[in-house]
């Protein structure tokens, strides 16, 4: 297996168009922004992620925060992540909220669904609550339908956004919040306001091993109850494992049959796995991987049709809340950290790509979330002892950050495909791939370059405006498998990429497996 690349001169050509005058649009006509919340994230109690990963504790010897480590908060709040998922995945669906509110040392130990350690919820909905508001982001909180009941749910989100000593709307769980606010944490009485609010997870499995239409009743139960308290809920149900679009149709087709339970939006997971291992992989298996990445594109296209067959106005968009690479665990991580890999420069370019197709189906997808955010699959973040290395992922999202909330436009790219063999059978994949965005006089182009050897020179044409100026910034490396790790944790960082303006629009030279930004000034 060999990961090094050998130079190569540009031969090859591509043309991109970045279409201006077609913006993304909705149904209505509206013109569609790339939702910030595409860029979302994931947490859950498993292995590293809560605990160590974001709480150290509030007498640990690592910089924290009333717990949660400092230099975490201080990396994320440069990102600007728009919101985080909590408290799983499969751990949300044996959770009881009650267990990690009150005094710390009063919480008990619970047992913790993923491996044989119990959970000392330390870590509970105040704590989730704090991390977010010192990052920036907005909570999406997953209800436990496996073990929990309605009532349990309708009680969380009292708890999370009754006012407190409102003689009106005031209740007491809203007053008991913002007690243990005011005096265990010295914090604002005020509600967490929580908005996003998942029914359950992985119904299909973990969840309860519903059946869809078993799965569509309790979704009718739990979701009927909820108190808004001036908050505009958004239920999100659990979507299929990975693009099943029978499973979406026989849950859509009890849904539709009578009373219709709101949806906000519609939540598939899919995980790409791997190919050979994280950090061990032929280049083979590299096209492999991305293009088994890719197929996100499908299951975006065909979930959102399934839906439409049901919901024929669009009230229901697309929450891919879980999503990455799931490689073995690697030997050099800790084993209690359970899911933790090494990523490396084919999982950036994963992110990328899947990144890239949500911005281009931005009338489709509400929100994404990248399982998970520290210490486990797919992750933006390691941490050892006082360390925390940004990993190649992180780069990815700060690289596509402008994208956020800009208006998504059309990119049409012309680029040779690329020949491999996958498992011993012909296997294709896409050279160049893309979005588009638009905000006041700057356009943003992220490309991803598959190739794992050669550049390609890029020339970009722009309908509907003009370039004056272009910058780049390329996530690049000379080896396929180079990653970001605590002895070298800025072996991979974005480099400037020369972007030139000339009569035939902007021309850029990618490097072989790359990720750029370029972004165009229009004058
Ligand atoms: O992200 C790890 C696990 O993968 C989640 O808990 C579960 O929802 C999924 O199967």
């Amino acid at each position: 297996m060999s990961q090094t690349r050998p130079a190569a001169e540009s031969t090859l050509r591509a043309g991109v168009t970045l279409l201006l005058d077609e913006p993304v649009r909705h149904a209505s006509g509206q013109a569609a922004i790339v939702e910030p919340n595409v860029h979302g994230h994931f947490v859950e109690h498993l292995g590293g992620v809560v605990y160590d990963g974001i709480w150290v504790g509030t007498e640990s010897r690592i910089a924290n925060t009333g717990g949660i480590r400092t230099a975490l908060i201080e990396s994320l709040k440069r990102l600007r992540p728009p919101i985080i998922r909590y408290p799983g995945g499969c751990f949300a669906d044996a959770y009881h909220w009650r267990d990690g509110i009150g005094p710390r040392g009063a919480r008990p130990r619970r047992f913790g669904r993923w491996g044989d350690v119990s959970d000392s919820n330390q870590f509970g909905t105040h704590e989730f609550m704090h991390f977010c508001r010192l990052v920036g982001a907005e909570p999406y909180l997953a209800a436990n339908v496996g073990t929990g009941t309605p009532e349990e749910f309708q009680h969380w989100v009292e708890y999370c956004n009754a006012p407190a000593a409102d003689p009106r709307v005031g209740t007491t769980l809203g007053a008991e919040r913002a007690k243990q606010e005011v005096e265990l944490y010295g914090r604002s009485p005020d509600p967490f306001r929580v908005r996003y609010w998942g029914v359950g997870n992985e119904s299909w499995d973990c969840g309860g091993r519903f059946t869809p239409e078993d799965y569509c009743t309790a979704y009718r139960r739990f979701s009927t109850w909820l108190p808004g308290y001036g908050v505009p809920l958004a239920p999100i149900a659990c979507g299929p494992n990975g693009n099943d679009v029978k499973w979406t149709r026989r849950f859509m087709a009890k849904w539709a049959d009578g009373a219709k339970a709101p949806i906000t939006a519609w939540a598939p997971h899919y995980y790409c796995g791997t190919a050979g291992t994280a950090t061990q992989f032929s280049v083979d298996q590299w096209y492999e991987l991305l293009e088994r990445a890719a197929l996100m594109e499908s299951l975006v296209v065909d979930q959102w049709g399934a839906l439409g067959e049901f919901d024929p106005s669009r009230s229901i968009r697309l929450a891919v809340d879980e999503w990455g690479c799931w490689h073995p665990p690697d030997p050099k991580l800790p084993v209690e950290f359970m899911f933790a890999q090494i990523s490396t420069m084919r999982d950036a370019l994963v992110a990328a790509l899947t990144l890239d197709i949500f911005h281009r189906h931005a009338e489709k997808v509400l929100m994404s979330n990248v399982a998970q955010l520290v210490n486990c699959l797919h992750s933006l973040y390691m941490t050892r002892g006082e360390q925390v290395v940004e990993t190649t992922n992180y780069h990815v999202y700060d690289l596509y950050a402008a994208h956020k909330g800009a208006t998504a436009v059309g990119l049409r790219v012309d680029a040779p495909s690329i020949g491999y063999s996958r498992g011993g059978q012909p296997g294709r994949l896409f050279r160049v791939h893309g979005s588009a965005s638009v905000r006041e006089k700057t356009a943003t182009l992220t490309l991803v370059h598959t190739h794992a050897s050669e550049p390609i020179d890029v020339s970009v044409q722009i309908r509907g405006g003009a370039a004056r100026e272009a910058s780049g910034l390329t996530l690049a490396h000379a080896q396929l498998n180079a990653a970001n790790t605590f002895e070298n944790p800025k072996e991979v960082a974005p480099r400037p990429l020369q972007a030139s303006v000339g009569p035939s629009g902007v021309m850029v030279q990618l490097p072989p497996a790359s990720v750029t930004r370029v972004q165009v000034n229009l004058g």
